[in-house]
């Protein structure tokens, strides 16, 4: 049995991402989802019946949230679109950045009213060439922040009256007012910085006291960070540099499923972290999660 000190880290599936990302979990099915972005699949694998399984979709898959009727809602190398959960047929929603070729969808996730955010990167990583939008339930694209470079983690308080927002290279979280009646931000003000010797910033979840966990790229950790005074509460080490996402899983929502990338790196480097790409669960953390916000809407999955 893990301690508090001394929580276990495993390896959920023998399976290795390219650059795997976005793991969502569905408490319907008790199953964790997550994405590879370059290939564009879209895993799922359920711990309780050892069941794994995968959706080839053609295209860059950035990130997926689940709708209300289980069928996926994604933000894809070509904008938003439904995915059918059972055979991977995509329905495209729309595309804000149709006359960009030089830029994908990177995370997303939906607001505690369901609403689906998500942002953009450019391919080359190139700065400023990003933006954040958000679906509403009516299918209506908003854009909410331009001039991102690498949009990432995204989680909102449970109070419902904050959203914390990555874009990674700016090495910090930043904090917004935030509207659930309407999807409405204030103007956003530097939560924290995250030092450059911790890795960069990716992916994250908020636990049920309102603190942040990161994913740190090139950082070999996830990281629990107090977003008021800035503080690293917990460190835990990971066999893989980059970190990407984190969400909290499991029948109590206590055991923290972890992304990771094998992008990039060389032929050394990949001796030494054998594992990168994996998908890691975190186990005897005494933290716990909150289920996943799903996306609601009327609109039938197929128009
Ligand atoms: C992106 C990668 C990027 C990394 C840096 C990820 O979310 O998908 O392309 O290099 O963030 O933090
Ligand atoms: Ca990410």
């Amino acid at each position: 049995m893990p301690d508090a000190t001394n929580p276990s880290v495993d390896v959920v599936v023998p399976h290795r991402c390219d650059l795997g990302e976005g793991p969502v979990w569905d408490e319907e099915r008790q199953a964790i989802c997550w994405v590879d972005i370059l290939p564009g699949h879209i895993h799922e694998y359920r711990p309780g019946e050892r069941v794994y399984s995968r959706l080839e979709i053609g295209q860059m898959a950035g990130a997926v949230a689940l709708r209300e009727d289980g069928h996926f809602m994604a933000a894809l190398q070509h904008g938003f679109a439904f995915v059918d959960r059972e055979n991977g047929t995509v329905v495209p929603i729309c595309d804000p950045e149709e006359d960009d070729d030089g830029n994908r969808f990177n995370d997303g996730k939906c607001d505690p009213a369901g609403r689906f955010w998500a942002g953009t990167m450019a391919l080359d990583e190139r700065a400023g060439a990003g933006n954040l939008y958000m679906m509403d339930g009516a299918l209506n694209c908003h854009l909410k922040k331009t001039g991102v470079s690498i949009s990432n983690g995204l989680a909102w308080s449970g109070d419902q009256k904050k959203m914390y927002y990555i874009d990674s290279p700016t090495h910090s979280v930043t904090v917004f007012d935030y509207d659930p009646s309407r999807g409405d931000i204030g103007p956003g003000k530097v939560a924290f910085r995250i030092p450059e010797e911790e890795g960069t910033p990716d992916g994250m979840t908020i636990d049920r006291e309102g603190m942040l966990w990161i994913a740190h790229w090139d950082g070999w950790q996830v990281a629990r960070w107090h977003p008021g005074s800035g503080e690293k509460l917990l460190s835990i080490p990971l066999p893989a540099a980059r970190i990407t996402s984190c969400t909290f899983g499991g029948p109590d929502y206590r055991d923290l499923y972890v992304t990771s990338a094998a992008t990039g790196l060389t032929d050394d480097e990949l001796a030494v972290q054998p594992l990168a790409g994996s998908l890691f669960v975190v186990r005897g953390l005494h933290a716990q999660g909150e289920p996943a916000s799903r996306f609601l809407t009327e609109t039938p999955l197929r128009t």
